[in-house]
């Protein structure tokens, strides 16, 4: 398996290129960056682009979907079933532990509302990592500000889905907001205190203290 990294679009936006090197088969998480130099390495490394995987549909992480359509037909967008796209996308809808067949990976869908209520997580096991959108960055979560994101839910997401994954599970954030562009579950809970709560309350008042720093 071979994952391409192509960082822009809205703000350090993160778009990823996953192939199975066996049959060649490619999808793109998230199409937030500017399709030119994903289109020439798929075109470079002979890829097939079969799936475009959305981790929500924040219009920063969706921003580039229609171009990409257009260039690729056959291409299959999925997303989570709840998803609201606010045009008329056609989509494979995917729930909690779903499987995604790439060539010969296969991807597990986790849903994960919080940031948003159609967050999703994509994990392939086998290769020991997880692309989580905007509901897990290097050294800490997303944000819990806007419409549609609900606090609560992402303490569930956070707590009982992504760190009870295997530790050394290598995490690809939505955005480049960390110090790294990657990092292990592991390193990201002994780094930040977003990933060290005992109870809700705690991490809702580190959520807090989040905000208000930001608004310094
Ligand atoms: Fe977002």
């Amino acid at each position: 398996m071979k994952i391409k990294r192509f960082q822009g679009g809205y703000d350090k936006n993160f778009c990823y290129v996953v192939s199975c090197d066996e049959t060649r088969m490619a999808a793109i998480i998230d199409p937030a960056v500017e399709i030119n130099p994903v289109i020439e390495y798929i075109e470079s490394e002979d890829l097939i682009l079969d799936k475009i995987l959305v981790t929500h549909t924040h219009h920063d992480h969706i921003y580039y979907l229609n171009d990409f359509i257009d260039l690729y037909p056959l291409a299959k967008v999925y997303a989570s079933t709840n998803a609201a796209f606010k045009t008329n996308i056609e989509f494979k809808k995917v729930e909690h532990n779903d499987v995604i067949i790439l060539g010969k990976l296969f991807i597990l869908s986790l849903f994960t509302p919080g940031h948003y209520f159609d967050s999703m997580c994509f994990w392939i096991k086998s290769e020991k990592l997880v692309f989580t959108g905007d509901t897990m960055f290097v050294g800490r979560t997303g944000r819990t500000v806007g419409n549609g994101s609900n606090i609560k839910n992402l303490y569930q997401s956070i707590y009982k889905i992504l760190l009870k994954l295997p530790t050394e599970t290598i995490v690809y954030p939505g955005h480049h907001y960390g110090f790294r562009k990657e990092i292990t579950i592991h390193e990201n809970v002994k780094n930040s205190n977003f990933f060290q709560c005992k109870s809700f309350n705690e991490f809702e008042l580190v959520m807090k203290n989040f905000e208000k720093s930001r608004n310094k």
